[in-house]
C-alpha cells in the first residue's frame, strides 16, 4: 500500500509529527527541505522537463533531487483545470523526471460531464496513452468530481475505474477524491486499489496517520 499526502498550497503538519510513518508527503515547495530533512520520503507537487532555463515559477529535476526530493506528482487535475497542463506537458514532465531518476505520481480522471456523458473510459484512456511504461511510475485516479469535494467515488466505481486503468499500463494504482478514515478501508480494500492520494484529509496529522494504520492492516 503506498498511502500519499499532497498538501496543496497549504501549509501542512509538522513534519517531525509524521516521522515513522510508512508514507510520501508532498508538500509545498517551500517546505520540501523541513520534510526531507525530517527523514520523510518527500515529493514536489510538479516539475520542469527542462533540467534549468528561464521558466519562471517552475521547478527542475536537478533542483529537486539537490534537495533529496525522491519524487513529484505530475498533471494533478487542479493543474490540467486552472494551469493549462495538457496531455502533452504531463508526458513530457513525468519523462524527464524518470529519466533523471525521480518517482512519479501521473494523475488521471474524469470531471463528472466526462462521468455523465460515458467519456470515463475514453478520458482515462487518452490521458494514459500520453504516458509509457516505466518502473518508477505510479498512477493517481482522482476523479475530478470527487476532489475536495466530500464526494467519494464507492469502492465499486473505483474498483472499476482502477481495473481499466491496469488494463492500460503496468504500475500500480492509487485512488485519490476525498479519501478519510471513514471511508479508506472499504476503498482500500479493492483488489484494484494500490494505495491512496489524500488531500485534505492529509492536513490533519490525526487523520493522516488513522488513514496509514488502515492501510497497514489491509493485507497486500
Ligand atoms: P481531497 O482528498 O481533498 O479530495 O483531494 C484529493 C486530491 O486532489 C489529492 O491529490
Amino acid at each position: 500500500m503506498i498511502i500519499v499526502g499532497n498538501w496543496k498550497m497549504f501549509r501542512g503538519p509538522e513534519p517531525s509529527a509524521l516521522v515513522g510513518l510508512d508514507a510520501v508527503v508532498c508538500p509545498p515547495f517551500t517546505r520540501l527541505r523541513d520534510c526531507v530533512e525530517a527523514g520523510l520520503t518527500t515529493f514536489a507537487q510538479n516539475v520542469h522537463w527542462e533540467p534549468e532555463g528561464p521558466y519562471t515559477g517552475e521547478i527542475s529535476v536537478p533542483l529537486l533531487v539537490e534537495l533529496g526530493v525522491v519524487g513529484s506528482l505530475v498533471g494533478h487535475s487542479e493543474r490540467r483545470q486552472y494551469f493549462g497542463e495538457t496531455d502533452e506537458t504531463v508526458a513530457k514532465r513525468t519523462r524527464a523526471a524518470l529519466e533523471a531518476g525521480l518517482r512519479v505520481i501521473a494523475c488521471v480522471g474524469e470531471t463528472q460531464d466526462e462521468r455523465e456523458r460515458g467519456e470515463t473510459e475514453n478520458v482515462l484512456r487518452r490521458q494514459l496513452s500520453a504516458l509509457e511504461p516505466h518502473p518508477d511510475l505510479v498512477v493517481a485516479y482522482e476523479p475530478v468530481w470527487a476532489i475536495g469535494t466530500g464526494l467519494t467515488a464507492t469502492p465499486e466505481t473505483a474498483q472499476e475505474a482502477h481495473a481499466f486503468i491496469k488494463s492500460l499500463v503496468d504500475a500500480p494504482v492509487l485512488y485519490g477524491g476525498s479519501l478519510k478514515p471513514e471511508n479508506a478501508a472499504g476503498l482500500l480494500a479493492q483488489p484494484d486499489v494500490d494505495g491512496a492520494l489524500v488531500g485534505g484529509a492529509s492536513l490533519e496529522v490525526d487523520s493522516f496517520k488513522a488513514i496509514c494504520e488502515t492501510a497497514a492492516r489491509i493485507p497486500s
